[in-house]
């Protein structure tokens, strides 16, 4: 018989209480959190879509690896088990770990870029910006048109306009140009996938001009299979023989691990550049760790190690793909503007087109995430004016899914929250800043509400 409903592709062994709070004490609870769910304790929140980083289930394999972890200082046979497994998929010469992925940003950065230098990306992650511009180079967002507009579908928005990248080379000269990157799926423009061909164009302007391409390779396995599904000659290929030809274009990557590593924690760096690794490391040394745990347990090693594999597994990423893609159907049809099509680990709502009333510099999506919030108790994240600043193209607020972590009954009832706030949404107030950090200020920053909100 032919199978229309995608199950959870797993068995629940243990199984973690969430908790119930009033409208009232939400309002009290946002109220002491200066509107910034960043603020709020995650024990008030009961639907928890801030991030899937991190965030997700391990599966009984991991927890055994967990157990076989070698604690080793040095030379421990869990690296091993961790370069290995990262060398079957990427085929790069030097791994190394990385207590998550911004510090693998950190030390890239830090030995292959200096001041005044350009850092070309479809979209750069906020941690990616601001880890370039943290050692005074320029980072720019090369990402396709029709990844700017959210309504529009396209199987691939994520891809980088390859016009844009020759000309920007050619205004600022190669040697400005340390490295190039592709940040696969693209998250800060909606978790959309970059196609084979899109790899393989960038891949050959970077070879041109002798720079070297790098993967921001998070979601690297949710990638691969939207290309398995939308990209003709893929349909047959495995998701790992997608990813492997994918890497095998690049000269290396950044990694969290925390992501398509289905590990709680985590990171890596890869390059096939000798003399780079040779600085990597040293720097890891000094600010991570030793080569073989770069500030990592063995234990994680080993985690991540199999939660790589795993992430890859075909009725996993089928689950994966169509429970997201679930999630955005039933909002979008009942009239919530998201980005289309949904990407492969988040439903991202588009906040400037939700709430019209509300002006960019008063945050609709801050707003809009507070008020999820108040009506279900459900968290999301704003990805726009307060984390980009100026330089935001988009309002969103993503719906951020945890791996293995909630079912079809959780996300419905998300569904629901989501629809019951659109009914009323042009009571929604803007907000305004009190407190900002100098850099990555979203995580930090208090607001206050222009006008009281309308009590209900
Ligand atoms: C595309 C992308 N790059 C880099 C990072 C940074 O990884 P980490 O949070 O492990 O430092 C993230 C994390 O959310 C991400 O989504």
């Amino acid at each position: 018989m032919p199978v229309r409903t995608i199950i959870e592709p797993f068995r629940i062994k243990s199984v973690e209480p969430i908790q119930w709070t009033t409208r009232a004490e939400r309002e009290h609870l946002l109220q002491a959190a200066y509107y910034n769910l960043f603020l709020l304790a995650a024990d008030d929140v009961l639907i928890d879509l801030l991030t899937d980083s991190g965030t997700g289930a391990m599966s009984t394999r991991q927890w055994a690896g967990i157990m076989e972890g070698d604690e080793s200082y040095a030379g421990g046979r869990s690296f091993e088990h961790f370069r290995d497994s990262i060398q079957d998929i990427t085929g790069y010469r030097h791994v190394i770990p990385t207590h998550q992925g911004r510090a693998a940003e950190r030390i890239l950065f830090s030995v292959a870029c200096k001041k005044g230098d350009v850092v070309p990306n479809n979209t750069h992650f906020d941690t990616t910006r601001a880890n370039v511009e943290f050692v005074g180079a320029v980072a720019v967002d090369l990402v396709i048109a029709e990844g700017r507009q959210p309504s529009l579908k396209h199987p691939f928005k994520g891809n980088m306009d390859v016009g844009a990248l020759e000309s920007l080379i050619g205004k600022v000269g190669r040697e400005r140009i340390p490295l190039v990157m592709l940040t696969v799926t693209n998250n800060s423009g909606g978790g959309q996938p970059v196609s084979m061909e899109n790899v393989r164009a960038v891949h050959k302007v970077c070879r041109r001009h002798g720079i070297a391409l790098y993967f921001d390779a998070c979601r690297f396995a949710e990638n691969a299979y939207f290309i398995k599904l939308r990209e003709a000659g893929y349909e047959s290929k495995s998701p790992k023989q997608i990813a492997q030809e994918m890497f095998s274009y690049g000269d290396g990557c950044t990694m969290s691990a925390k992501k398509d590593g289905m590990a709680n924690i985590g990171g890596f760096l890869c390059t096939n550049d000798d003399s780079l690794a040779q600085k990597e490391k040293d720097l890891l040394i000094l600010t991570e760790g030793y080569p073989t745990y770069g500030g990592l347990a063995g234990r994680d090693l080993e985690a991540i190690a199999i939660g790589l594999q795993e992430a890859l597994q075909e009725d996993y990423l089928r689950y994966r793909i169509r429970s997201t893609a679930y999630l955005g159907d039933h909002i979008a049809e009942q009239g919530v503007p998201i980005v289309q099509p949904p990407g492969g680990h988040a439903v991202y709502i588009d906040a400037r087109a939700f709430l019209p009333h509300i002006p960019s510099d008063q945050f609709p999506g801050v707003a809009l995430a507070a008020e999820l919030y108040l009506e279900g108790g459900i968290r999301s994240v704003e990805i726009g004016t307060l984390m980009f600043g100026s330089a935001a193209k988009m309002d969103l607020v993503r719906l951020a899914i945890p791996r293995r972590v909630y079912t079809q009954s959780h996300i419905d009832y998300v569904v629901e929250v989501i629809l019951e706030v659109g009914k009323n949404r042009e009571r929604i107030k803007g907000l305004k800043l009190s407190h900002e950090a100098p850099f990555l200020r979203h995580f930090t920053a208090r607001l206050e509400p222009l006008v009281a909100v309308a009590a209900r």
